[in-house]
């Protein structure tokens, strides 16, 4: 008898870093989120898109634990996360920059970056209050991912002093800072000047290389430069999930989208 391996390269077979299995979450009567069953290979530099109210950002929510799931469950590198306490899950290496920006307005740059890192560096909770933000490897720390994302000469700035998209970058780092291996960006160019979203979509390609990303994002041009691949939610399900060209031809998605401004 003649055995046969068959190495297949199909990402159906690849290690999946993040899955979810009918996830479903309802307020009352809305299911914002309806059995969605979603995968996200490692490395790969993905693109969630859908019109408001979708249930995007809830769908994240409900990856980093702030949203308990009404059904279905939720992998993180093959372990079931479903039932993990939020602060388990960075530590597990999830991390998620908000919709709404959510930095401290009246520290200065560094500051904020050496808060976030210092929970990166102190991965002990305990320790985590016992200790100083201004200790060296916390600094060193911040200023090295603040070159990364290319604020280091702002550091001594009001945080809540720079322009939007730096605002948002200044998010990004400090989601770095505790050192994730699977980064959930929401809506990261939202506000921002078409040169920052250029500085932003240069830096998620950086991060990539050595990241898992999920990208939620409206604005098209951007979503099409970047991810290899788009999943389009509508009214809380997946309706759609492909390569930017199989999203762009797709006739469903078109008809999801038209009239709206955003595709
Ligand atoms: N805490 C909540 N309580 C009640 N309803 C909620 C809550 N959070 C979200 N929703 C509703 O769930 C639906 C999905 O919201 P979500 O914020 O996930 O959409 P989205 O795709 O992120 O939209 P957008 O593109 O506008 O950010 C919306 O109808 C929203 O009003
Ligand atoms: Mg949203």
């Amino acid at each position: 008898m003649i055995s046969c391996r068959i190495i297949y390269a199909g990402s159906e077979f690849m290690n999946p870093i993040l899955k979810t299995e009918g996830l479903t979450c309802s307020f009352g009567g809305l299911v914002a989120v309806n059995s969605v069953d979603y995968r996200l290979d490692k490395g790969q530099l993905a693109s969630i898109i859908g019109p408001n109210g979708a249930g995007k950002s809830t769908f994240y929510k409900l990856i980093v634990g702030v949203q308990t799931p009404t059904q279905g469950r939720i992998y993180f590198n093959g372990e079931d996360i479903t039932d993990v306490k939020p602060h388990r899950r960075v530590e597990m290496g999830i991390a998620k920059s908000f919709q709404i920006v959510q930095i401290f307005a009246d520290m200065r740059v560094i500051e904020n970056m050496a808060v976030a890192a210092q929970q990166g560096l102190t991965k002990d909770s305990r320790m985590f209050y016992l200790s100083s933000w201004k200790n060296s490897k916390t600094i060193q720390k911040s200023e090295e991912i603040l070159g990364r994302i290319d604020l280091l000469g702002d550091k001594e700035k009001k945080a809540g002093s720079l322009p939007q998209g730096q605002k948002k970058r200044l998010e990004i780092g400090m989601a770095l800072a505790t050192d994730p291996s699977l980064l959930l960006l929401d809506e990261p160019t939202a506000g921002s000047s078409p040169a920052e979203t250029q500085m932003t979509i240069d830096l998620v390609k950086e991060l990539s290389k050595d990241l898992s990303i999920v990208i939620v994002e409206h604005k098209m041009d951007v979503v099409m430069k970047l991810a290899e691949r788009i999943t389009v939610m509508h009214q809380g399900r997946i309706i759609a999930d492909g390569t930017p060209n199989e999203i762009r031809s797709n006739e469903l998605v078109k008809s999801v989208y038209l009239g709206g401004s955003d595709a």
